[in-house]
């Protein structure tokens, strides 16, 4: 040990780390769909000491069972439909892990047993889903948490700060979006039996959320949409398996007038010929923040930001060093979901607010299909 060492090191505060035993009832956990995703639910679950995964439920036989065994959780029931374990478990909360199309129906069949529900990415399909959904969430009294982990990110929280402090004035435009130069994930994201949409919702809902979350979830009015399908239909560019049965979005663009006389103007892709569709840019009047893409659009800052703005008349560019988040985000979407549901506080990332996202992505789909702008509807919930 150096000198310096020596002298330093009697500052040392000593840490003792102390793992407690978590000795009271643990809060019942079932999962819902066992495929990818569901992974990360069951790593997190395992990490928080009062929880214990009792259940889980995934269509496929033998498949629950094995995703049990390879985590080393013992003593887990597990079933072939959501329906019998809703019906035969005495469960806390749920985790939905299930692809897109079967977002709505395990969601509302947990909430009519009084079960709050962490639902993941993207909230559903279409806007007719999302209201059925929080119809369930009302009536049940009990939460639905999205899981949009990117919102426990410093950097996420960083963007809402600056829009709130008030340092960019009012905002007028946003142009959001991103995407991979190749990046179509194949499986059963790009059906329309179970993905249901494609790279729409499965990214284009966290640019969406990156955004809107930070100007409070204004309300979207109308929108002008379009969709293409490229890539994931060519076998120049995807497997030719997975072109055969291609059948969502690989691109998405829209302009989006929002309430507050706010435009937003959204592009994302799963595949393209460049390798980012562009940054997220913020205009407000007084100024305007720039968020770097990642080659790999999943919801995250791609590096420092900066802040464009005068100063005594001087343009300014300030550069927003990228801020370093303790800890795992699934383990915090997690750890806050579990809060909230047992505590009776109110979701993490709530249905009121993704209610809006969702409208978004049925609306780009609307007018895609309709081929002009169309105006979004939100039912009465
Ligand atoms: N938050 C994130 O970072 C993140 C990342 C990847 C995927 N996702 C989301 O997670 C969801 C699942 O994605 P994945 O990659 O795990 O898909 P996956 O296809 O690997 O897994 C879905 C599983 O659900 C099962 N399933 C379908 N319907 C069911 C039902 N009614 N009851 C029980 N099981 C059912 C399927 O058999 C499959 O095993 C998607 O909505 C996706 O958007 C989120």
């Amino acid at each position: 040990m150096s000198s310096a060492d020596a002298v330093l090191s009697q500052f040392k505060q000593e840490v003792v780390e102390e793992k407690k035993e978590f000795t009271g009832k643990k809060i019942r956990v079932g999962i819902i769909g066992t495929g990818w995703i569901a992974e990360s639910h069951i790593y997190s679950y395992l990490n928080q000491p009062d929880a214990q995964i009792v259940a889980a439920a995934d269509i496929i036989p033998g498949k629950a069972e094995k995703k049990m065994e390879q985590f080393g959780v013992e003593g887990v029931r597990c079933y072939t439909s959501h329906q019998e374990m809703l019906d035969k478990e005495e469960l806390d909360v749920v985790s939905v892990c299930t692809y897109n199309t079967q977002h709505a129906a395990p969601t509302i069949y947990a909430l009519e047993k009084g079960i709050p529900v962490l639902l993941e990415k993207p909230f559903t399909v279409t806007l007719d889903e999302a209201v059925e959904i929080m119809k369930a969430e009302k009536k049940s009294g009990k939460i639905v948490s999205v899981g949009f982990q990117p919102r426990f990110d410093g950097n996420m929280q960083m963007i809402k700060k600056i829009v709130e402090s008030g340092v960019l004035g009012d905002i007028y435009y946003i142009q959001t979006g991103g995407g991979r130069r190749r990046g179509i994930p194949g499986s059963t994201f790009i059906e329309k039996s179970t993905g249901g949409i494609g790279a729409l919702g499965d990214i284009g809902c966290y640019s969406l959320d990156m955004v809107l979350n930070a100007i409070g979830y204004p309300k979207p009015l109308t929108v002008s949409g379009y969709t293409s399908d490229f890539f994931g239909t060519s076998s120049e560019y995807s497997p030719e398996e997975d072109a055969k049965r291609f059948s969502v979005d690989d691109f998405a663009a829209a302009f989006v007038r929002l309430e507050g006389g706010i435009i937003l103007d959204f592009r994302i892709a799963w595949a393209m010929h460049v390798d980012t569709p562009g940054d997220t840019i913020i205009f407000g009047k007084k100024g305007a923040l720039r968020i770097p893409s990642t080659d790999c659009w999943n919801g995250s800052v791609g590096g420092e930001m900066t802040l464009y703005h005068d100063i005594c008349g001087k343009q300014t560019e300030t550069k927003i060093p990228l801020v370093h988040t303790e800890g795992d985000l699934f383990d915090k979407k997690i750890r806050s979901f579990l809060d909230a549901a047992m505590n009776g506080g109110a979701a993490p990332v709530p249905t009121s607010q993704i209610l809006y996202n969702q409208a978004i992505i049925d609306g780009i789909n609307k007018s895609a299909a309709a081929g002009c702008e169309v105006k979004i509807e939100i039912p009465e919930i």
